[in-house]
C-alpha cells in the first residue's frame, strides 16, 4: 500500500472506477479473519462492473428531489480508493426525506479514525441539505466496531430483525439505525 496520507472528501465522477475496485477487495473481506461478516453478498462478486460504474455517475449527479439519487465519500491514498461511506436516497418520490448509508474500509486503514471522519463528513453534508430529515443504515447485531461507530454519531436503533439473514447456516440479526437531521429540514414537520 501507499505511504500516502489518506484523504477524506466527496466523490466525484473521475472516482467511480476507483471505488467498484475498492468494492471488489474490501467485500471480500466479509467474514475473513479478523472482520465480522458485514455484507449478504457472497464473496467473489464483481463489482469492476462496466453498468455500475456507470450507474454510480448518474446517481450522483442527480439533485436531492429525483428518487435515486446517490452520493459517496471515499478515502484516498495515492491513487487508491480504501474506504467509503455511500448514501442512497429513495427510490420513491415519496421517501425523499430519507437517505439510506453504507460504509466500510479495508482492513489495513480501520482504527486509524478514518470511518469516524467519513461519517462526520457524510453527516455535515445532510445537516446542509433542507430534503433530508432522516439518515437509516442497517448493520448486523454482531457487528461491534460499526454500532460503536454509528452509535457515536448521534445514530439510535429504531428496530431489529431477528433471523433476518442466515449465512454459512448461521442465523444474523439485523438492527435498523436512525438519525434525525436537527435543522433546515422542510420536509420535516
Ligand atoms: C465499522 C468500520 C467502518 C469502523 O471504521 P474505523 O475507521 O475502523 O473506525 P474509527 O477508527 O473511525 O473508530 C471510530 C469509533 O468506532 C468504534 N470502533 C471502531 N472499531 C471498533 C472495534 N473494532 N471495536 C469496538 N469499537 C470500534 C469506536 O467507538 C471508535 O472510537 P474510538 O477510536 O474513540 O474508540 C470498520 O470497522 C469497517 O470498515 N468494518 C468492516 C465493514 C463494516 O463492518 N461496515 C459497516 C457495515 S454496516
Amino acid at each position: 500500500m501507499s505511504g500516502d496520507q489518506p484523504v477524506v472528501r466527496m466523490a466525484t465522477a473521475g472516482d467511480a472506477w476507483g471505488l467498484v475496485t475498492h468494492l471488489d477487495r474490501h467485500m471480500a473481506e466479509s467474514g475473513s479473519p479478523g472482520t465480522p461478516v458485514f455484507t449478504p453478498i457472497p464473496a467473489g462478486s464483481v463489482w469492476h462492473d462496466e453498468l455500475l460504474f456507470l450507474q454510480l455517475q448518474d446517481f450522483w449527479q442527480r439533485p436531492l428531489t429525483e428518487f435515486g439519487w446517490g452520493r459517496c465519500w471515499i478515502v484516498q491514498t495515492g491513487q487508491s480508493v480504501v474506504g467509503a461511506l455511500v448514501l442512497r436516497g429513495a427510490t420513491t418520490a415519496a421517501g425523499l426525506h430519507r437517505a439510506t448509508l453504507a460504509m466500510g474500509l479495508e482492513a489495513d486503514f480501520r482504527r486509524r479514525r478514518l470511518g469516524a471522519a467519513l461519517l462526520q463528513h457524510a453527516v455535515a453534508w445532510s445537516e446542509q441539505q433542507s430534503e433530508i430529515a432522516w439518515l437509516d443504515l442497517r448493520v448486523f447485531a454482531h457487528n461491534v466496531a460499526g454500532l460503536a461507530l454509528y452509535g457515536r454519531h448521534g445514530f439510535a436503533e429504531i428496530g431489529r430483525v431477528v433471523d433476518f439473514m442466515r449465512i454459512a447456516g448461521e442465523p444474523l440479526d439485523d438492527i435498523l439505525m436512525a438519525r434525525r437531521t436537527p435543522s433546515l429540514s422542510t420536509a420535516d414537520h
